[in-house]
């Protein structure tokens, strides 16, 4: 049932080339240069109009929400919120007729998540779900939705149904992005082609698992780790962070990457791994000076570059290379090591990876 693969995590994180590509068949549709999903085109008038985007969530798909605001502002033009599921349905907020809310659950099972559509739906919000579980609570309670087609995840750590999240948002915001016309048509086919070549890219990446297993031979008695990323990968150092504490149960913190001067740096020494995302096309020669600045108080760098990088090879204690990809795509790719690195230090650990402490795959009270 593992498929030969000594845990579920490690079978889920190695299945996502295959969920990717599942994940978008029958949907993105090259060669006609369209973008197929009946739950948005039915209704197509309420996105269309609507003032924002309002996503709500918990945990690993919260994240996958942050990577989703990033990639519908810049390719639709739609002002994005995404919001704790559990603070959004405590705090009486403003929702309108015009709001969408598009609620993600790899379960479809999450008390909060539940709690916060009935809520937007008794204001009047259309409400899209993006979930894993077909026929799920969520599911069935939304008025529209999409669903991954990650396949059943059941390692408790989400893995594939964050990858793929993404990339059903990632659809969304491009169908949404051609009917606005805030894209045009060759950058759309650009993209299409691009998200096609996603899944052999990260097929190829997965091959980095021996050198990351290296890598976490080193740190494993870490007791702090540091991650940062910026713009669409800031939401992927949160997200490497609570995979490494859910699993490992090393205290680790996601940041983005500017922020650290306004505090966590103070925590730097030489007993301070620090994972950087410093891909090629997001904000490099700025990450690579805050690479400087944790070598300079010699912090331990992993940075997780663009392949054919030489500036940040110079400085960092580790790399572990990316293939090339367009930036908005590249949280689907920086992701992968990050899994690794987390399951091969809880691993050595002696953790149940599988089954974390004091966790369950679906949290179905609040
Ligand atoms: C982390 C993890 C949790 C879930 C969260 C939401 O690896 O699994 O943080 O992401 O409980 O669950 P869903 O997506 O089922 O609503």
């Amino acid at each position: 049932e593992k498929g030969g693969y000594e845990h579920f995590m490690l079978k889920e994180i190695h299945e996502q080339p295959r969920a990717i590509r599942d994940t978008y068949r029958g949907r993105l549709l090259r060669d006609e240069a369209i973008i197929k999903m009946a739950g948005v085109e039915d209704n197509m008038k309420k996105f269309l109009n609507a003032n924002r985007i309002i996503i709500v969530a918990c945990g690993t798909s919260w994240h996958a929400g942050l990577v989703a605001e990033y990639i519908f502002e810049e390719f639709s033009r739609i002002p994005v919120e995404v919001e704790y599921a559990s603070e959004f349905r405590y705090r009486n907020p403003v929702i309108t007729e015009n709001d969408v809310v598009i609620a993600i659950s790899q379960s479809g099972e999450t008390a909060d998540t539940l709690a916060a559509i009935k809520l937007a739906k008794s204001k009047g919000a259309f409400v899209f779900g993006v979930c894993n579980v077909v026929g799920s609570s969520i599911a069935r309670e939304t008025h529209a939705g999409a669903y991954t087609h990650a396949g059943p995840e059941i390692g408790v750590a989400s893995t594939k149904a964050f990858t793929t999240q993404i990339t059903v948002l990632t659809l969304i915001a491009l169908r949404l992005a051609r009917a606005k016309g805030t894209m045009s048509s060759s950058t759309f086919r650009m993209y299409l082609q691009e998200l096609e070549l996603i899944p052999q890219k990260v097929e190829q990446l997965l091959k980095v698992d021996e050198h990351v297993k290296d890598i976490a031979r080193q740190y494993l008695l870490s007791t702090n780790c540091l991650y940062l990323g910026r713009g669409y990968n800031f939401p992927v150092a949160l997200e490497g962070a609570l995979k490494l504490k859910e699993i490992s149960y090393i205290h680790a913190e996601g940041y983005p990457a500017a922020e650290m001067k306004h505090g966590p740096i103070a925590l730097i020494d030489d007993r301070m791994p620090v994972i950087v995302i410093a891909t090629s096309k997001g904000h490099y020669e700025k990450v690579v000076s805050n690479i400087q600045e944790i070598k300079s108080r010699k912090g331990k760098i992993i940075a997780v570059v663009t392949e054919g990088d030489t500036a940040v090879k110079e400085i960092a204690d580790h790399v572990i290379e990316i293939p090339d990809c367009e930036e908005a795509f590249s949280p689907l790719l920086t992701t992968i090591p990050l899994q690794l690195l987390s399951y091969h230090i809880a691993v050595m650990r002696n953790c149940n990876v599988d089954q974390p402490r004091n966790l369950a795959k679906s949290v179905t009270v609040e």
